[in-house]
């Protein structure tokens, strides 16, 4: 029994859906940092060389595979590669995004509870210790983050159940135009506020001198990270991509809508940062412990614009991250669909218990499981060192050099060219064939070599 497959309804739609996944907390808390620590412009000019040549092949690569099987990643890999290894291969792209979906879930419900907290009573931290201990507090307890946690991870199986179309689809178009107005609307007004010029010249100076191999290796991982890519979401995603979209279109899009929301993002952090004299941290702290110091602070002076502000920021966090988690979801459960023939519901409660237990054990590890270790690591930082440094990288090695090198060219090209019928596409073709199958996977090569030394 086949079931009907569903697809994204136009154009628009895959990129929004491609711009939910890739937009998240990488773009709000990693980018911003980032750019600051690695030189400022100086970086954001190497992350964007990083998109372009390399992330942009990875993600031309999954859509490649995904959009000429219309499968999830293991059956893709079994039907352009029957009887070989590449399917088992195709499974840990199953695992990987549900491990981080497990961790990415624990922040998302932090994001929660920070948004309740602005709802309901606001921020009064009396200084930037304070906020930290009250933020430290609240992570290493019980009940309260798992509690979190469990809500973000049931607002995901809500929309996973919907369906690609009336669930994916529907979430991504009426949320992704407004997390845009939204940030839009702190940046706006973070970059009027008063000593705010420091934070924007920490974006937009470049110093070279910062630019480090370190410095490489994070823009590449940035990129990455921030694109989604090496876990099989793209390739998820352009499986119900119809065949006469553009799939370069897309890419591109999504990738431009990528970056333009980790600038607007950094400009709407930074200059608040600054413009309260403090430096800016890194990871949870800057959202968790910052933030809310910042949106104290302004609560002396204006109450209203703060608790405005920081419910405006904290429901963008959540919906980003909400967003983002969806596509993680949405690989094992389209897995498990295609290649167990289990409903789409027993799919969405089986994906759900693995991140969701997987997950309160990450949860705990900031506070009575915090002793356990995992190679020096809590059970948290394993996983995301895990997934972000090695799986993901070895991941988009994975997809390009199957493109490259194993899949049959002529499905690569027609992929590409929609039949040859786009002719812009089937100019570059050449181009990007060479960055897939040799500058991509050399690229990915050296700086995973480079992170294990590092
Ligand atoms: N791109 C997301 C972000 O920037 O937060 C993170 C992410 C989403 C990673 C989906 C992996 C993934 F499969």
């Amino acid at each position: 029994m086949d079931r009907k497959r569903e697809n994204f309804g136009s154009r628009l739609a895959v990129i929004m859906a491609m711009a939910g996944s890739a937009i998240g907390l990488g773009n709000i808390w990693r980018f911003p940092y980032m750019a600051g620590q690695y030189g400022g412009a100086a970086f954001i000019i190497v992350y964007v060389i990083c998109s372009v040549f390399l992330a942009l092949p990875i993600f031309l690569s999954e859509s490649i595979i995904g959009r000429a099987t219309q499968k999830s990643t293991f059956g893709a890999f079994r039907q352009l590669a029957p009887g070989t290894r590449w399917s088992s291969l195709g499974l840990l792209t199953v695992i990987t995004p549900v491990i981080i979906l497990s961790y990415y879930s624990v922040v998302g419900g932090w994001s929660i509870e920070y948004l309740i907290k602005s709802i309901s009573d606001g921020f009064h931290s009396g200084s930037i210790t304070d906020a930290a201990s009250e933020f430290s507090q609240f992570s290493s307890s019980t009940g309260g983050p798992v509690l979190c946690h469990t809500v973000f991870l049931m607002g995901c199986a809500i929309v996973i159940l919907g369906g690609v179309k009336k669930g994916i689809e529907k979430f991504s178009n009426i949320t992704m135009p407004v997390l845009f107005m939204l940030m839009l609307m702190i940046m706006i007004y973070s970059i009027f506020l008063p000593g705010a010029g420091e934070g924007i010249s920490y974006m937009l100076k470049p110093d070279f001198s910062k630019l480090t191999p370190t410095a490489v290796a994070a823009a590449m991982g940035q990129a990455f990270f921030s694109l989604s890519l090496g876990v099989g979401t793209i390739l998820t995603y352009s499986s119900y991509v119809q065949k006469k979209e553009d799939i370069f279109v897309s890419g591109l899009g999504t990738a431009g809508f990528d970056l333009l929301f980790a600038l607007i993002a950094g400009f709407a952090i930074m200059p608040a940062v600054f413009a309260a004299g403090l430096e800016p941290g890194a990871g949870p702290g800057l959202i968790f412990e910052t933030l809310p110091y910042i949106f104290a602070q302004m609560s002396d002076v204006s109450p209203v614009i703060s608790s405005i502000i920081a419910v405006i920021f904290f429901i963008s966090i959540t919906v980003a991250a909400l967003s983002s988690a969806i596509s993680m979801f949405e690989v094992g459960v389209a897995y498990l669909v295609e290649e167990h023939r289990v409903s789409r519901r027993k799919a969405t409660l089986a994906i759900f218990s693995f991140a969701w237990i997987l997950g309160i054990a990450c949860s705990l590890s900031f506070g009575i499981l915090g002793e356990f270790r995992i190679s020096g690591m809590t059970i948290f930082s394993f996983c995301d060192t895990l997934t972000s440094n090695f799986l993901m990288t070895f991941g988009g090695l994975l997809f390009t050099v199957f493109v490259g090198w194993k899949m049959d060219s002529a499905i690569v090209r027609r992929e590409f060219t929609n039949n040859g019928t786009l002719k812009f596409n089937s100019r570059i073709y050449p181009a990007v064939r060479f960055l897939v199958r040799y500058v991509a996977p050399i690229v990915i090569v050296t700086v995973f070599v480079t992170n294990l030394f590092l």
